[in-house]
């Protein structure tokens, strides 16, 4: 045993010693290359830590199959009615407009029949998502999986409908059943993209009642932010050679590891593109198609693995009111769909070099990328002062705020939540990711602090924004507040 692990340690060293020296003993390889996806699978032999980091994360969980740890929602026996004001015949008032129930392992959501009033069981198929809320998917003879009208939300916990909240709609029994005849009810030709990895699209049609569709995962894999691994993973299998040489001219010399994308080492466009295909809604509204040529760190004919043209493309409209990639009335992103959109707009992307995972970690994607960075606190500051050494020691001077207290942190000011999240059936405000933004109580004063919030009325909220007006002027000077 001993001398088995001497020689296996030699023979590393000696490998890295030769590959350090010359750069033949190992496959060279080509930047332009075909490959295929083969799933997360395939890469956890070689890269356990990280799939066991990313196989607890919301990404790996995103699309699953119904079970007992799956299901969030109530199905022991669970009812939604009508809202009251919304029940308008007598059945309204006595029978629920749909019941939820498990039986031998199976779930199903029955929906009231407008007509008849039976209740018309739905197999569940999916579930998606858990955290905020979850949708679930049913599916159809001509293989569509088609979304139900009624999702659960975490918060309320109690079924809620989602598209009569984000629309502000009054919801009835037939109105659910119209929900499942829409275009983007059809959840793998209209949704799916974003929630499995390599969605690929055989057949459909414009009605969207007919569909052929699969995936390599469920949930938001490896490939979906590295690109296709068959040609990585057959470079290395068994070739221990490539693999020291591969180690050693990553880590110590930062360069490309074969046939694989890692996103901070492509350019800063292909790099915020791998976060941006699913997280830049509002890129869709304008260029709607293409997401389909898209693929992480893939430069061939035909494809792209680069959408930052687009990423400014859409509008910022004063007022939009979209569901989910509405703005303030000062144009100013404010659905959580154009979150992605306001780090975008923010100086420090334009002209820095800030990316999604300096705070969020690529692989478990709930956590912090360190203790404390996702609030207001020394942490995030010095994340800040980083890059803006000027202000380093200078935090009480720059922002008249005691250091250490609440209004003195970089967040409280410039990136205060002002990014609306309504998915899970309860409004709740995010921090903008415009961190170069610069509260401006004039524009409230203008607009509203409905239209147009400002941070220091957000925690002054008894003040008036003239108060603000006149304390951010003497603070900072008459040109603070721009229009
Ligand atoms: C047979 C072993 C093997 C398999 C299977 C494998 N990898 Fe790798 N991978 C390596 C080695 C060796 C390296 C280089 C050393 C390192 O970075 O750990 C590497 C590096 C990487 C990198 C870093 C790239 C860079 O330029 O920094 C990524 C990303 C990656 N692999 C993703 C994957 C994905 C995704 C899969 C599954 C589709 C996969 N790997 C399967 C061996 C493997
Ligand atoms: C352009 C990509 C994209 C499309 C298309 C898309 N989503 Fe999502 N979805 C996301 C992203 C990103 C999040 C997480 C952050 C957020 O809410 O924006 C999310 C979050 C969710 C969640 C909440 C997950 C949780 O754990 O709480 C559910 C449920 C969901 N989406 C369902 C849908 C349904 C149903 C559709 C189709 C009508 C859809 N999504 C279309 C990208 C997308
Ligand atoms: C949501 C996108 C995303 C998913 C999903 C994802 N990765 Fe990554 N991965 C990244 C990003 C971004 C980085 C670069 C992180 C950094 O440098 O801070 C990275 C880095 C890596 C690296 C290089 C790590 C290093 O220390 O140099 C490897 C290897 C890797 N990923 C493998 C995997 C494997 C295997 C999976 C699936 C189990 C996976 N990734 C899933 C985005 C992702
Ligand atoms: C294939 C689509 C897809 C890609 C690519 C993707 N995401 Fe996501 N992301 C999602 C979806 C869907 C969710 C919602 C998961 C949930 O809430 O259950 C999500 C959720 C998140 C969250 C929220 C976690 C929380 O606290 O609720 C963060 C942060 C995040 N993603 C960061 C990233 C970063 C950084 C990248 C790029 C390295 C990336 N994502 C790439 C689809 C994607
Ligand atoms: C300067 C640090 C920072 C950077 C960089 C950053 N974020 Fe965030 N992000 C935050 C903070 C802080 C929150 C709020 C976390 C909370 O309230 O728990 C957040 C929340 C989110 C959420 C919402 C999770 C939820 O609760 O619904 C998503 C999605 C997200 N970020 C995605 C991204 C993406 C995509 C990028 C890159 C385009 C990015 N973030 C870059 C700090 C950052
Ligand atoms: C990677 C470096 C980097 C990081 C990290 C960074 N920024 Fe910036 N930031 C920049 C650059 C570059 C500019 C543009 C400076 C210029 O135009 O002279 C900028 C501009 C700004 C501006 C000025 C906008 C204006 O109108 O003059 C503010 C405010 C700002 N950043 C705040 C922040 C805050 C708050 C954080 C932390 C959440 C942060 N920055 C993190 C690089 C960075
Ligand atoms: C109490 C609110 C407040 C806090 C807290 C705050 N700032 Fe500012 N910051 C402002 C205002 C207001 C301006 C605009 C000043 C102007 O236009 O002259 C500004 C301007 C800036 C600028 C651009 C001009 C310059 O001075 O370089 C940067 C960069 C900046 N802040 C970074 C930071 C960082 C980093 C932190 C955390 C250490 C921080 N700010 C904390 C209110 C604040
Ligand atoms: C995250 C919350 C937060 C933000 C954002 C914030 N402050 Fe404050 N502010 C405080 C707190 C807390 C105090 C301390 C109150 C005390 O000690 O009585 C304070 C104190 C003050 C005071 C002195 C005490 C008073 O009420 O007369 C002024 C003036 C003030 N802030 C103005 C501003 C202005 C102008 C802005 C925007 C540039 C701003 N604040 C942003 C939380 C905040």
């Amino acid at each position: 045993m001993r001398t088995k692990i001497f020689i296996a340690i030699f023979s590393l060293l000696s490998i890295t010693v030769i590959t350090l020296f010359s750069s033949t003993t190992y496959e060279s390889y080509s930047s332009l290359y075909d490959a295929e996806y083969t799933g997360s699978e395939s890469c956890k032999g070689c890269h356990p830590i990280i799939s066991a980091e990313w196989e607890n994360s919301p990404h790996a969980k995103m699309t699953r199959e119904p079970t007992q740890e799956s299901v969030v929602g109530n199905f022991n026996n669970g009812e939604w009615f009508l809202p009251e004001y919304a029940r308008k015949t007598p059945v309204d008032f006595v029978e629920p407009a749909a019941k939820m129930f498990e039986k031998n392992g199976e779930y199903f959501m029955a929906l009231r029949h407008p007509l008849n009033n039976q209740f018309i069981p739905f197999k569940i198929e999916f579930v998606i998502g858990y955290q905020y809320r979850q949708t679930y998917i049913t599916r159809e003879a001509g293989g569509v999986l088609r979304r139900l009208p009624l999702q659960w939300s975490v918060p309320r916990q109690d079924f809620f409908p989602y598209w009569n909240y984000q629309e502000k709609s009054e919801p009835s029994v037939q109105d659910l059943w119209a929900q499942m005849q829409t275009l983007n009810s059809a959840w793998n030709l209209f949704c799916a993209r974003c929630h499995t990895t390599h969605l690929t699209v055989e057949e459909k049609n414009p009605q969207h009642t007919q569909a052929k569709t699969h995936w390599v995962d469920e949930g938001i894999a490896c490939e979906a932010c590295h690109g296709p691994g068959s040609q990585h993973n057959n470079y290395f299998e068994g070739n221990y050679v490539n693999r020291v040489a591969a180690f050693v001219n990553s880590k110590l010399r930062d360069q490309p590891v074969a046939y694989i994308a890692n996103a901070p080492k492509l350019t800063k466009g292909q790099d915020l593109s791998v976060c941006g295909r699913c997280h830049g809604a509002d890129i869709f509204t304008t260029s709607t198609d293409v997401y389909r040529i898209y693929e992480p760190g893939y430069s061939r004919k035909g494809r792209t693995n680069d959408l930052s043209k687009h990423f400014r493309e859409a509008p910022l409209q004063a007022g939009r009111t979209q569901a989910t990639i509405e703005c303030w009335e000062d144009s100013r992103p404010k659905g959580i769909g154009m979150l992605f959109r306001s780090f975008v707009e923010s100086d420090c992307y334009q002209k820095g070099e800030v990316r999604c995972y300096d705070c969020h970690q690529a692989h478990d994607n709930k956590k912090p990328t360190k203790e404390n960075i996702l609030k207001p606190s020394e942490v995030s500051n010095d994340y800040c002062l980083n890059c803006h050494t000027n202000l380093k020691n200078k935090i009480e001077e720059h922002s008249f705020h005691r250091a250490g207290t609440s209004g003195s942190f970089c967040y409280d000011c410039h990136m205060p939540n002002h990014i609306l999240s309504m998915v899970s059936g309860v409004d709740k405000l995010l921090p903008t990711h415009t961190m170069s933004s610069i509260p401006n109580p004039k524009m409230s004063e203008k607009l509203g602090v409905k239209g147009s919030p400002n941070a220091c009325n957000d925690c002054h909220y008894k003040e008036s924004t003239s108060w603000a007006i006149e304390w951010t002027e003497k603070w900072w000077g008459k040109t603070v507040n721009s229009e």
